[in-house]
């Protein structure tokens, strides 16, 4: 399957339509942003690193029975995947307090959540992502109840399948982002996961592990990334 015209350049990854209809190619590439795109680097294997990570936890949820866009991982840095539409909000689910949620409400970082949050985001760079919930994104046509449901339990489900995986690898996941869109008619995990969405600690020194090393100019971001993918079984050569 060969990469036809350009139909989106996103922050990280770039969208391309296939001679198939129903399929996309998704193109990793090494371009880093943080602050709503504001800031923008370039980190050598990054798009490499993240295309293997993504397929291999994509392909973990599948066997879980998670339905996802991903078809077939193309090359070092290309996947195939299901062509969705897209529902433009972002699904965070949080098993302890960083990030938004600790500026927010003046957590202090690292404080359990049990059970995990869930919390809804509109994503627009322009608007810097700003939260939402169940009813705003009905009353403005997003999704519907039944498919903000659908969207709930399955990321509840992919926080399951995920924290026993990367448990076993001697990490934490703390917290994620998914987004979903509609396959025929079914509400399908889409976009990606790998340490750009999600934060990842060490299980003993709490060492952070994903992008806030670039958030936090942090130094060694990529060789994070690199230990986490080891830690887990990610064949990365
Ligand atoms: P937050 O603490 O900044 O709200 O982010 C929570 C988690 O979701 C964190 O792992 C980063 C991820 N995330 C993204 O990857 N992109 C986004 O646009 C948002 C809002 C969160």
């Amino acid at each position: 399957m060969q990469r036809q015209k350009l139909l989106y350049k996103g922050k990280a990854k770039s969208v391309y339509e296939t001679e198939d209809n129903d399929l996309l190619i998704l193109h990793f590439r090494d371009d880093t942003s943080a602050l709503d795109g504001k800031r923008i680097e370039q980190l050598a294997r990054k798009g490499v690193v993240n295309n293997r990570f993504n397929a291999f936890i994509m392909q973990k949820l599948a066997d879980a029975g998670i339905e996802t866009h991903f078809e077939e991982q193309l090359s070092d840095d290309e996947v195939l995947v299901k062509r969705l539409e897209m529902i433009p909000v972002e699904c965070v689910v949080r098993n302890f307090a960083a990030g938004s949620l600790v500026r927010r409400l003046g957590l202090e970082e690292g404080q359990e959540l049990t059970p995990p949050t869930y919390e809804l985001f509109y994503k627009d760079d322009g608007l810097g992502d700003p939260m939402v919930n169940e009813s705003i994104s009905i009353s403005l046509g997003w999704a519907t109840d039944a498919q903000l449901a659908k969207m709930k339990e399955l990321s509840h489900q992919v926080n399951q399948v995920l924290t026993a995986l990367f448990d076993a690898g001697d990490l934490i996941l703390v917290d994620f982002k998914l987004e979903f869109g509609v396959f025929h008619d079914r509400i399908v995990l889409g976009d990606e996961f790998s340490p750009d969405g999600c934060r990842i600690w060490d299980k003993v020194t709490k060492k952070k592990l994903d992008k806030d090393r670039f958030r936090q100019s942090l130094g060694d971001v990529i060789e994070g990334y690199e230990e986490v993918a080891k830690r887990i079984g990610v064949p990365l050569s």
